[in-house]
């Protein structure tokens, strides 16, 4: 499937359109049409039934250390500002980056010297120009150059200039380049590939790629609350829905009988004024979290990260993402936050992406006691193999913490300890993109007159489609539009279902096709006889009857519920 062809279904069908599209659209930004709110929704309540309310708290599931509590929380999508200093997020969010081309990783701009010092490339080249008595001078040698780049350098820096195209880099180099030269300027022409089109590039630390110009990484929108736009008052909307639930934990446990083992989940708007929007809706400024913050004692937090790595994994598993295309990939170790003992990406391969590529879907982060300390003492920092709290230079708390205690006290053990924080966190727009794309088929059917024909449809699994079921008159005269009309009317207060009477039957069947609607239910000459109807499935176009007044029983079976 072309992703183009997915969009123009998108808009032709109602599930999204481009905001303010009249206005000229506004990027970053989309709206979910009358097919993609019902989708959205769907997902949002699978997820929301799945992990929180059909979970029985009395058994364990499989898999699972222990049985487990869970509960809901709507947190304002404006909290205080000290929330997100102390979260780190308005420090992380609010330094001039450099994003590599390549490798897309992002580098505070002023690291970057520090850690092309570092890097294991910069000091390979080094020591193979021999330039280890004299680190501050590289000398220019093209056949030692052109031999690393096509050795060590393959391996340790793919996107730098001179590995990617050696003869080009190192040619124009020849006519440039005196020697010896000081290091940064030498580390830009191995970078340049053409210096006339781009100028000098920084090479980037990790692959050797060039790095974008240092750019204000405001990831956060900013408002101000009340009459007076100054400092005092500045606000932002929340990035992540995460922290609401950190800092209700004790409001959650003062006000229910949840003890730990137990989770908050919570689904909402954020908000990230991302540099590059892209990929429909994928990378949007704009979007929708589902999000569950796990409290367990340390000791067991290592099984319970392992737990919901492989839960969550399954609850893409059983809604269709059942193909090669979904993964489950473990972080290495550099991967890593300072704070996370371990983190899991549940990934997609996109049809937008490269062959062998996979983009994001969640994230399940093993957060230790990271969060819930941050937000009693202070932003934290890591020092060694310790989380300290950050210092000011006059050697106080950077940000301030609130100061209360979110320790917990197990009154059976009478053990008082600071819980560890399992965190898986999805995006239900990037979920509903991926069961978009997963779902997109096209087939050959026969025709009414038995002519094999293109048909899309969408594959949606029954609980995500946005109707579940379609109800037809086969034509408009005979009674067939009042007995049709009756079954609607019986169907309608339990399920989303949809009456079309309009065309022929079998394009009626292909618009419910192409929405994914997974039955449809059709009124002919022999239910006027004998009161029996065809129910038709979306998938194999199997038909069968059943008695009218046994569709709903006959939907239920087939959709639950
Ligand atoms: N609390 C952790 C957290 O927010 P994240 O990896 O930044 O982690 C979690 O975001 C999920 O939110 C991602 O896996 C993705 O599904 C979704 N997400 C993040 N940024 C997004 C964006 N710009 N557009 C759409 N979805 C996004």
């Amino acid at each position: 499937m072309e992703m183009d062809q997915l969009v123009a279904l998108c808009k032709r069908r109602g599930f999204l359109f481009q905001s303010s599209e009249i206005y000229g659209g506004l990027n970053g930004f989309w709206d979910y049409g009358p097919m993609g709110v019902e989708l959205k929704r769907n997902i949002r309540e699978a997820w929301w039934r799945d992990m929180v309310t059909s979970h029985n708290e009395q058994v364990a599931p499989p898999g699972a250390p222990s049985p487990y509590e869970m509960v809901g929380l709507d947190c304002a999508i404006i909290m205080h500002p000290q929330v997100w200093k102390v979260s780190g997020h308005y420090d992380l969010f609010s330094d001039m980056m450099q994003t590599c081309r390549q490798c897309k990783k992002l580098f505070r701009a002023d690291h970057v010297g520090q850690m092309l010092k570092e890097s294991e490339w910069v000091n390979s080249l080094g020591t193979a120009l021999e330039a280890v008595p004299n680190p501050s001078q590289l000398a220019f040698r093209p056949e030692s150059l052109l031999k690393w780049a096509k050795t060590k350098g393959r391996k340790l820096a793919p996107g730098l200039a001179l590995v990617r195209n050696p003869e080009v880099t190192v040619s124009w180099m020849v006519e440039r380049v005196r020697t010896p030269i000081g290091v940064g300027e030498f580390l830009q022409y191995v970078a340049t590939e053409q210096l006339a089109a781009t100028g000098f590039q920084t090479p980037c630390p990790a692959c050797g790629g060039d790095l974008t110009e240092p750019r204000e990484f405001n990831l956060m929108f900013e408002s101000y609350s009340g009459a007076v736009r100054d400092e005092s008052n500045k606000v932002f909307l929340r990035p992540e829905t995460a922290q609401g639930i950190f800092v209700n934990f004790k409001n959650v446990l003062d006000s229910t009988r949840v003890r730990i083992p137990f989770g908050i989940a919570q689904v909402g708007k954020s908000f990230r004024n991302e540099i590059t929007p892209r990929n429909f809706t994928f990378r949007s400024r704009e979007f929708e979290q589902m999000e569950i913050e796990f409290f367990c004692h340390p000791s067991t937090s290592a099984e319970w990260y392992r737990y919901w790595r492989d839960r969550r994994y399954q609850w893409y598993v059983g809604l269709g993402l059942a193909s090669d295309r979904l993964r489950l990939r473990d972080h290495e170790q550099a991967e890593l936050s300072h704070y996370s003992c371990g983190t899991a990406d549940i990934e997609y391969a996109f049809p937008f992406l490269a062959s062998g590529e996979f983009g994001e879907l969640e994230g399940v982060a093993h957060r230790g006691d990271f969060d819930l300390r941050s937000h009693a003492e202070g932003k934290l920092v890591r020092q060694g193999d310790a989380l300290v709290v950050e210092l000011d230079e006059t050697g106080k708390p950077k940000y301030r913490g609130s100061g209360k205690d979110l320790s917990y006290f197990d009154d059976l053990t009478k053990e008082r300890y600071l819980p560890h924080v399992i965190e898986p966190s999805a995006g239900a727009d990037r979920a509903a993109l991926a069961f978009l794309c997963e779902a997109y088929h096209e087939d050959m059917v026969p025709d009414e007159k038995g002519v094999p024909t293109s048909r899309v449809y969408l594959k949606l699994h029954p609980r995500l489609a946005p109707i579940k079921a379609a109800v037809f008159p086969l034509v408009k005269k005979d009674g067939m539009p009042e007995s049709a009309r009756e079954i609607y009317a019986q169907l309608k207060p339990h399920f989303n279902v949809f009456y079309d009477e309009k065309g022929a039957v079998g394009r009626r069947y292909r618009r419910q096709d192409e929405i994914g609607t997974p039955f449809c239910i059709t009124v002919d000459g022999q239910t006027l006889s004998d009161g029996t109807v065809t129910i038709r499935d979306r998938d194999t176009l199997r038909q069968w009857r059943v008695h009218k007044d046994e569709c709903l029983d006959e939907l239920r079976g087939r959709l639950g519920g």
